[in-house]
This record gives structure tokens, sequence and C-alpha cells, in this order.
């Protein structure tokens, strides 16, 4: 047998008997690899001679392409079957019982959000919905933000790139209020809605995520007024803190949207280290709210003369941290399996109104 033929019947068994991919990788590193045996014939290619070169070289090149191709396909059958052993080593059998040990959890912001949803539902309201992504229409304009104001600066809104065809800019919506809009444009009055869901800022400290959540809420009918408002929110804060009242004061506030707009302060006490509700003379600030604008009545077709009504939009993830006692905003979106062990709660311990909120 010829010295090639000899190496070639070495390395193809060589090949065959790899067990595993690296095993492999180990033959062809030694066979094609820098100074590998095929490689040395390769390179000893260019002292020869014109005429040993006519000879050889279509067997030289010849055993490098036939290696080559081995090794491939052994690679090829190796990766199955590893590929084989790990998905029968990572079965899962679903029939299997749950652990009793507790590993992940409802994360506090959609306990909160199931809470809230739980207690509006109670004094009827319903969930309405909107997109993320909104258009400047929804998010501003309807809105009554006058063009090129600053409060749209206000926002620290996310751009989208501008559409090439019409040049317009969408955003990521900088609050839930948009809903507001899309809910007059499609319902008649009477209204009552709450639109819980994500929103986007660019701000990020402890206090502040890009992303966070918002419920908002909107009331459309004839004859509404503030005391409406501070009934509606009163009611709603007593029991979503699980207090008999709550001493609230309205504090004057601007919104392009409503007329008045306020802000509700809770009265607290900070002074032990801990924030205690209804007593002391510190103030919580815990949402935004008013009367919907007669601007914003109008642009969405509705007849300030006949209809009027209140909004109010709150942080969803900030209520769950004064709840739920979690001081820091931003570990609640860091999805690390520790946080939500420790601050999350049970999937079966779903908020209703009937059996307890938490
Ligand atoms: N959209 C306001 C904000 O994000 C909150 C708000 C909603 C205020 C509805 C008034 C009425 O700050």
């Amino acid at each position: 047998m010829t010295d090639l033929a000899t190496l070639e019947l070495d390395l193809i068994n060589a090949i065959g008997g790899a067990e595993s991919v690296a095993a492999l990788e180990e033959v062809r590193v030694a066979a094609l690899g820098k100074s590998g045996s095929v490689s040395g014939l390769l390179k000893g290619m260019g002292a020869m001679s014109p005429d040993e070169r006519r000879e050889q070289g279509p067997m030289i090149n010849g055993l490098r392409d036939r290696v080559a191709a081995a090794i491939a396909a052994r690679k090829a059958e190796l990766e199955a079957a590893e590929l084989d052993a790990r998905l029968q080593a990572e079965r899962v059998d679903l029939t299997l019982p749950a652990r009793p040990r507790r590993k992940g959890g409802v994360h506090p912001t959609m306990q909160v959000m199931d809470e809230m949803i739980a207690l509006f539902a109670e004094m009827g309201f319903a969930v309405a919905e909107g997109p993320d992504i909104e258009d400047d229409f929804h998010n501003f304009t309807a809105l009554n933000f006058p063009p090129k104001h600053p409060a749209r600066e206000m926002h620290d809104t996310f751009f989208l790139k501008p559409d090439p065809e019409t040049g317009e800019r969408k955003v990521l919506r900088t609050h839930t209020s948009p809903v507001q809009v899309r809910t007059m444009m499609s319902q008649k009055p009477p209204i009552r809605i709450i639109a819980p869901g994500r929103t986007f800022r660019k701000d990020s400290d402890a206090t502040h995520t890009p992303m966070f959540h918002q419920i908002e809420g909107l009331v459309i009918d004839r004859d509404i007024h503030m005391g409406h408002l501070k009934t509606t929110l009163q009611t709603f804060i007593a029991r979503f803190f699980e207090l008999d009242e709550v001493q609230a004061r309205f504090r004057p506030h601007h919104f392009p949207f409503t007329e008045p707009s306020a802000e509700m302060d809770i009265r607290c006490d900070r002074s032990g280290g801990k924030l205690v509700f209804n007593t002391g003379d510190d103030w919580l600030e815990i949402l935004g709210c008013g009367m919907v604008h007669p601007n914003v009545l109008k642009n969405c077709g509705i007849d300030p003369d006949e209809y009027q009504g209140f909004a109010f939009g709150m942080g969803v993830d900030r209520l769950a941290m004064l709840k739920y006692g979690v001081p820091d905003l931003r570990p609640m979106f860091d999805a690390d399996t520790r946080w939500l062990a420790h601050y999350g709660f049970s999937a079966f311990a779903a908020p209703n109104p009937a059996s307890g909120l938490s």
C-alpha cells in the first residue's frame, strides 16, 4: 500500500472512531490543522518538480477532499446524536405533580393590576385597551397638547423612526391616556372604563424606569362633576390599601387634557422610618386626575354641553411598591427569580373582592 493510502485509511478509521464532537475536532486538527499530516503533504507540493506535482497533486488534493468530507459527515452524525441525547435527558414529564417549593411567582405589578381591575370592576368599570405604539394624534393632539408645546417634551418621549413615505413619527405611548381617546371615539356615552397597560418615558433612576405601568380611568355621562371623581378615587384608594377611610387632599395641578386638574395626596406619617397612612402632617402623591377638558370631548366627537366626565391616571408599579414594601423600582424589571421568589405572589392567590385582595 502506498504511504498516501495508509494515511487515508488511518484517518478514516480515526474519524469513524471519534465518539464526540470534541474528539473529532482533535482528529481534524491532526490532519487538516496548520501542522496536520495532510496539510504537511499539501505544503510539500511546493518543493516538487513540475512532473512530480502533476502526478502527486491530484492524489494529495483528493485525499484532502475525502478526509474533509468524512469529517463533515461524522460531525453531522455526532451532533444529531448529541441533540438526541440532550432531548432525552431534558424531557419534562408534565404528568408529575408540581413541586411544593415555589420557584417563580406572580409579579407584584401584575398582582396589583389584578387587584385594581377587581376593585374597579365591582364599581362598574370595564377594561379597555390600546396599543403600546401610538401616533401623535392619540398620545398628544387629541388630548389637547398644543402643537410644538413643551408639554410634549415634558413626557421624555421615545420617538420611532419617521415613516419613509409620510414622515410621521410614531411614539411609545407616554401614558395610558390615549386609551381615553380611543374609547371615546369608538363608544357612545355613558362610558366607564379603566385602561391598564405599559407606558414608556426616557427616564431611569431609583423611582423611574423607561418602561412602567399605568392604569387610566375614564367616566363620561350627563351631570358628572368633581364630587363623583373624589368619591370614586377615595373609595378605590381606601379599599386598595385596606383602610376604612382615606384622608386625602386634591391639590391643584395642570394636565392639558383635564380642567380643572388635580393630584391626589394621602395623609401619611414617615417619621418612624415607616410609612403610616391617615396620621401625621406629610402627604404622599398617589395619582393625577381631573375633569375631562371640553376640547378633548370635542376632539373625540362628544358634545361637551351634553356630556361631562372625569379621568385619572396612576402608576401601578409605584402603588405596588407602596403596598408591598418594595424599596427600589429598578429590580422590579430585572427578571431575577430570587427577587420574584421574595416579592412574588402565588398564582393560586388571584385577587377577587370576595375572598380578599392579597
Ligand atoms: N396621563 C397623566 C400622566 O401620565 C395622568 C392623568 C390621567 C392625569 C388622567 C389626569 C387624568 O401623568
